[in-house]
């Protein structure tokens, strides 16, 4: 750690570490902190930092835009033209192309999902704020081969190799982003499954393809699946005990195909109806046992505890009558947890231009 005293020696003599110690002032602007305040500010800091913050999606560094381009997106990020800007048409046609390959809310929706969530996540308030390997919505699942392939990530590679890489290659020379088409698939992924919400699904995000730190993902087995170390890892990404419940109801829809090893045979749901988004999940999670044929999570059933407040909003999420399978208390949390998800690590005054395509999640 910087004392106040060593940071200011340190600017001193290398006037780049400037953008450092901004960094540390503005970590409350940082979007995965709990429900961060309006006191961010802009400085001229700031402006130099958009230039390397913004979206830019040329992989190998060629084409750097031109000045006309960055002082319009500038402007763009710092709110002032945003709001008038409209979704960009590409965007319904990938909507309609992933909605075919999901089409069921199978395997590869699901895959779409927690592949958003496990890019999203590398996210921690103990990272670095600035890349590389700061973490966040950045594409490095989608891009980084190590990231991939490390064990929390590797169910996913199938999904990644045959189908959202193909995706992401065919759609790039029309400006998609890698992190972009990350997060939009997850949203498609969920509006996929029966009973899943819209939730607020923005594009403009700057494609990172160094992996994100490594132990930053949540354990479903073992030491590290006890109540309060997931509580305190989703604390340290911003979300409270009822953020995660309303996430983990994603759950609903999931099989796991790696879990042998820790007794659960391939392809076996969390909970009856893994091809609904509905809300049997919180109540089978909370049973004292599992349904025939449901395989839960040590992680699930430990945060689930009814006394706690993660399991108070579980029994609040699961309470919904089973018919009501869009569980208007349940979207509506989770709409809100699955958006900031969607935008971790990435400072306040860049979100607030990214461009809104809600309108093209079908
Ligand atoms: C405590 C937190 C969490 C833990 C420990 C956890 C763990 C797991 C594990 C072990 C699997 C099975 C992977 C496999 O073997 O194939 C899984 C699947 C899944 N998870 Fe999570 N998860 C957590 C939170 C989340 C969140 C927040 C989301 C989304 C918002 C999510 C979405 C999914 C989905 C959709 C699947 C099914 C993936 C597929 O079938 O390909 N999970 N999770
Ligand atoms: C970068 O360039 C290499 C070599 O030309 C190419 O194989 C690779 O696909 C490119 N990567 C991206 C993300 O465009
Ligand atoms: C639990 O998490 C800590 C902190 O990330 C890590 O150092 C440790 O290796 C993990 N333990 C296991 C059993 O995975």
């Amino acid at each position: 750690m910087f004392t106040r005293l060593s940071m200011l020696l340190f600017i001193a003599i290398i006037p780049t570490c400037l953008q450092f110690a901004q960094a540390t002032q503005d970590a409350n602007a940082l979007v995965g902190l709990p429900r961060p305040d309006s006191t961010e500010r802009t400085s001229p800091l700031d402006v130099d930092r958009l230039s390397s913050v913004l979206p830019i999606h040329d992989q190998n560094g060629s084409a750097p835009r031109s000045s006309k381009a960055i002082a319009e997106l500038k402007s763009r990020a710092f709110g002032q033209q945003q709001r008038n800007r409209n979704c960009p048409a590409i965007w319904k046609t990938i909507a309609a192309d992933l909605k075919l390959d999901f089409l069921g809310c199978n395997d590869h929706a699901r895959s779409a999902v927690r592949f958003a969530f496990h890019d999203a996540a590398g996210y921690s308030s103990l990272n670095t704020l600035y890349g590389p390997a700061s973490g966040g919505a950045d594409g490095s699942l989608l891009l980084n081969d190590q990231e991939i392939s490390r064990d929390a990530n590797a169910p996913m590679k199938t999904f990644r190799d045959n189908l959202l890489l193909p995706k992401y290659n065919t759609y790039k020379s029309s400006g998609v982003g890698a992190a972009d088409i990350v997060q939009f698939a997850g949203a498609i992924g969920v509006r996929s499954c029966p009973g899943g919400p819209r939730y607020k699904t923005v594009i403009g995000r700057t494609d990172d393809s160094n992996a994100c730190p490594d132990g930053t993902l949540p354990a479903a087995f073992g030491a590290n699946s006890s109540y309060s170390a997931i509580v305190q890892l989703f604390a340290q990404k911003g979300f409270n005990e009822r953020d995660l419940a309303a996430l983990l109801g994603a759950h609903s829809t999931s099989r796991a195909f790696a879990q042998q090893q820790n007794g659960i045979p391939s392809g076996r749901p969390q909970d009856s109806s893994p091809n609904v988004w509905d809300t049997a999940f919180y109540r089978q999670t909370q049973a004292s046992q599992a349904p025939p044929g449901v395989y839960r999570f040590d992680s699930d059933v430990n945060v689930a505890q009814p006394e706690t407040t993660c399991g108070k909003a579980f029994t609040d999420f699961g309470s919904s009558p089973p018919t009501d399978i869009g569980s208007a208390v349940w979207a509506t949390a989770f709409a809100d947890a699955m958006y900031r998800l969607s935008v971790l690590g990435i400072s306040k005054d860049v979100v607030s231009g990214l461009v809104d395509c809600t309108s093209a999640v079908l």
